[in-house]
């Protein structure tokens, strides 16, 4: 019915863009080493500072979130440093991977998919692994929509005298992210989520501690991501060629979020969160994620009984709305949707219409309209 260009996209990333953000991409591409491009990247981090409270630089790389998971590794991993990696998902194994090829020395900490991961946990493996002295975490694990509790859990590591690095990918710009007041040191986000841009940029920043550390990986083998040769340039002056006008369209996202207001768009990312859930526990169907640990960006819920999931997912995008299924062995047994960036009350509606329509299509015994009142009773007792 509807063609992929008219395509909504509740996936958790890439997500809808508002238009002024497509409008501002389309402009003539200065040149990266003008003062005008200079100042639209100084306003740019400027105004991602304010999103996370951080006064750290923040860099803005091409190359997707990845390159930030990359990056934090091949600058702050020498081959002899002990490295904890928490793991609860897909993205979290990504970092173990990645963590792997560069230290032999790499722990885990694994937690079955859909659990969150309790500070303490975290306190009994530094316990047993007594010379870790970096810890990487997912804080918002999209693969299983678990949210854990980073600030807590960067306590359990500074106390221990570790670095933690946090993978914001898709936290920051929606939900709350502290990067200073929560000692995050090495801080990863990418724009595809919450930021509201297209895919293709990584946003990085750093504590000093950390800078500190990486000046003593004396040989980086990694010469696209040298995150302190970027460090050292003047801020506007990248070492290599910048995504010029994927930074125009960051400025104007950042307008449009500050222009919300971070803390108002927390809460919206929290209520909408909270709607899609009660939504579908009217609908009888059960949450993915362990409760107190559940995200405010993606929501995963299991596929109900005798329901085909395959049904699931083409009937929404019959009705124009692209949702998201689960990944590895999740795969058939639950689905995800992403309520970020532009995910308003009008956009939930139509969302959670759409996929009681497709629960109800693929065979599940749910009743048309259960969910739906649910958000609409919601919206309007505020
Ligand atoms: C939590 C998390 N980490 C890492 C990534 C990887 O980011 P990218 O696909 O931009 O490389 C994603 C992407 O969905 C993610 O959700």
């Amino acid at each position: 019915m509807y063609k992929e260009d008219r395509t909504f996209l509740a996936i958790p990333g890439p997500v809808e863009i508002h238009p002024k953000v497509y409008e501002a991409m389309n402009r003539h591409t200065y040149g990266h080493r003008t003062s005008h491009f200079k100042e639209i990247y100084r306003d740019s981090m400027e105004k991602f500072q304010s999103t996370i409270n951080t006064k750290r630089d923040v860099q803005i790389h091409a190359g997707s979130g990845s390159f930030g998971l990359h990056t934090a590794i091949s600058n702050l991993v020498k081959s002899e440093d002990h490295v904890l990696n928490i793991v609860n998902g897909k993205f979290g194994e990504r970092m173990e991977k990645i963590t792997d090829r560069f230290t032999s020395n790499s722990h885990t900490l694994r937690t079955e998919y859909g659990r969150g991961t309790s500070p303490n946990m975290v306190k009994e493996a530094l316990e047993l692994h007594p010379d870790v002295s970096i810890v990487t975490i997912t804080h918002n694990e999209t693969s299983t929509g678990v949210l854990n509790p980073l600030e807590e859990i960067s306590e359990v590591v500074h106390d221990h005298g570790a670095l933690l690095i946090a993978d914001c990918i898709t936290s920051a710009g929606g939900d709350e992210v502290e990067m200073d007041r929560w000692n995050i040191d090495f801080f990863i986000s990418g724009s595809q989520k919450c930021y509201g841009l297209p895919p293709g940029l990584s946003f990085i920043s750093f504590s000093s501690s950390a800078e500190e550390k990486m000046q003593n990986v004396t040989r980086n083998q990694d010469y696209y991501g040298d995150l302190l040769q970027f460090a050292k340039a003047e801020i506007g002056v990248t070492p290599f060629t910048p995504a010029v006008n994927l930074i125009y369209g960051l400025q104007a996202s950042l307008d449009l979020i500050l222009e919300e207001g971070m803390i108002n768009r927390i809460v919206r990312h929290r209520k909408m969160g909270r709607l899609y859930r009660d939504a579908m526990n009217s609908l009888g169907l059960d949450l993915f994620a362990e409760k107190d640990y559940r995200s405010n960006t993606v929501t995963t819920t299991r596929v109900p009984v005798n329901t085909n999931p395959n049904i699931i997912s083409q009937t929404a995008l019959d009705y124009g709305i692209m949702i998201a299924g689960g990944q590895g062995s999740l795969k058939g047994n639950i689905f995800r949707v992403g309520h970020m960036n532009l995910v308003g009350p009008r956009e939930l509606l139509m969302i959670v219409s759409v996929i009681e329509i497709a629960l109800k299509n693929a065979g599940a015994d749910i009743s048309l309209g259960d969910g739906i009142r649910m958000v609409q009773e919601g919206l309007i007792s505020q």
